[in-house]
């Protein structure tokens, strides 16, 4: 720790009161410096499994191979477009390749920009999509310095677990506030270029909309000029288990979608995947060029990837771990009065805690998240409040790994539960 702030600063942030160092990844597990191993449920950058020997393989041989940018003509940046668009539904026929979630977003920005002619960007309350300047002064779920944009309008997202009253009456609230947002970017002239959001509502703390929100919120956003951008660098490449890409959760076809983190499993790569006239109306006007995206090393990456989801059948396999999962959590909810509700979907869950009045039950998440890590489970916690813990593990996860999961989950409630029998639980908020 002393040798990293003083190179990277005390600023760089790391996970635990306890920062874990670690030395090597297999799979779903991660070896600690201290011997142990630690189940990673938190990870969805190693999406096919830390040190996929497949991947692993892939890039060691391309890079034995070729490495150059993609003004010269290579095979695999080709064969890997072909294969990333047969994942997506039509129109969405092209992609423009990058190197982070922030790149990608940042361009879909552009794009959106020029095509409609409009600045203004609908984002979601407690949000974030990337760390350039534009993705600053629109992120409303992380510290940053820069103040929300003039042109910036941050719609807070329905959410039917915190939420008792009836669907309609959450939705037609919440459409009445997403026309009082485009009224207003229309009104202070920036009009409406773009709704940018992530189909899982991550950062948020997997929040649980009505049904027809987004689809609406989508028709009213198109309807004042703007486009859709699916942020899928969380959501996607078949997370949600019952779809490849978390935007098919909803009846929304996406003009742009912007993927990053899972897509090269570790390796830096993202994307733009985006309709042939947008494309083509931006290619006009800008000669876009990207050193190292879409380089042969990363195309192989990605190229492998893909292989993996396939071959094993991950995307199937998230929603039956996900489903064993989800079962589990439930009966822990059920007995546990402090855990308010399970949310999320695929291999993405959230088990949102309250504390004894009912309110948020920040400290309680951030305990258990603590405990967790000792206990040798890695998870986080996400939402406004912190009270939701977030586990997104690789997509390689196993029922054993659940079960295991769920065990040390259920153990360390128990053990906060015997601590605090001094305070016994009076209410339970439903
Ligand atoms: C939904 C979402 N979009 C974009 C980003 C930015 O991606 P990157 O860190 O690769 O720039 C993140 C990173 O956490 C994210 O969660």
């Amino acid at each position: 720790m002393a040798r990293r702030r003083a190179t990277l600063g005390p600023h760089s942030p790391t996970f635990y009161d306890e920062p874990l160092h670690v030395v090597s990844g297999q799979g779903v597990w991660l070896r600690g410096a201290d011997g142990g191993d630690y189940l990673d449920a938190y990870n969805n950058v190693p999406h096919v499994g830390h040190c996929n020997p497949v991947v692993v393989r892939a890039i060691a041989d391309q890079a034995a191979k070729l490495n150059v940018h993609t003004r010269y003509l290579h095979e695999p940046v080709v064969e890997y477009a072909e294969a990333l668009l047969a994942t997506f539904a039509p129109p969405l026929d092209k992609v423009l390749f990058t190197n982070s979630g922030s790149e990608s977003n940042e361009l879909a920005l552009r794009i959106a920009r020029q095509h409609t002619g409009n600045t203004g960007i609908l984002v979601t309350d407690f949000s974030y999509h990337g760390n350039t300047a534009s993705l600053a002064e629109l992120t409303t779920g992380l510290r940053v310095k820069e103040q929300l944009g003039s042109h910036v309008r941050a719609l807070r997202i329905p959410d039917l677990d915190g939420d008792s009253r009836p669907e309609e009456v959450v939705l037609a609230e919440s459409l009445n506030e997403a026309g009082a947002a485009l009224a207003s970017l229309k009104a202070s002239g920036h009009g409406v270029a773009a709704l940018l959001f992530d189909p899982l509502f991550s950062t948020e703390g997997l929040l649980r909309p009505p049904t027809g929100y987004v689809e609406a919120v989508a028709g009213m956003v198109r309807a004042a000029g703007g486009l859709i951008i699916a942020d899928e660098v969380q959501s996607g490449l078949g997370r949600a288990g019952s779809y490849f890409w978390g935007h098919e959760l909803y009846g929304v076809a996406p003009e742009l979608v912007t993927l990053g983190k899972p897509l090269g499993n570790g390796h830096p790569l993202g994307g733009v995947v985006t309709t042939t006239e947008l494309l083509d109306e931006f290619g006009e006007a800008n000669l876009y060029f990207n050193t190292f995206a879409g380089n042969p090393v990363s195309a192989a990456a990605g190229m492998a990837v893909l292989g993996e989801m396939a071959d094993r059948e991950l995307r199937n396999n998230a929603l039956d771990v996900g489903g064993h999962a989800r079962g589990l959590l439930g009966k822990l909810a059920a007995e546990h009065p402090r855990v308010k509700a399970v949310r999320g979907v695929g291999l993405f869950f959230g088990l949102e805690f309250i504390d004894e009045t009912g309110g948020p039950g920040t400290a309680l998440a951030r305990w258990v998240v603590e405990d967790m890590r000792h206990k040798g489970v890695l998870i986080s916690r996400v939402g406004p409040h912190g009270n939701v813990l977030k586990i997104r593990p690789p997509m390689v996860f196993e029922h054993k790994h659940v079960d295991l999961l769920v065990d040390r989950l259920a153990a360390s409630l128990r053990e906060r539960e015997d601590a605090e029998t001094h305070r016994p639980i009076v209410s339970r908020v439903l």
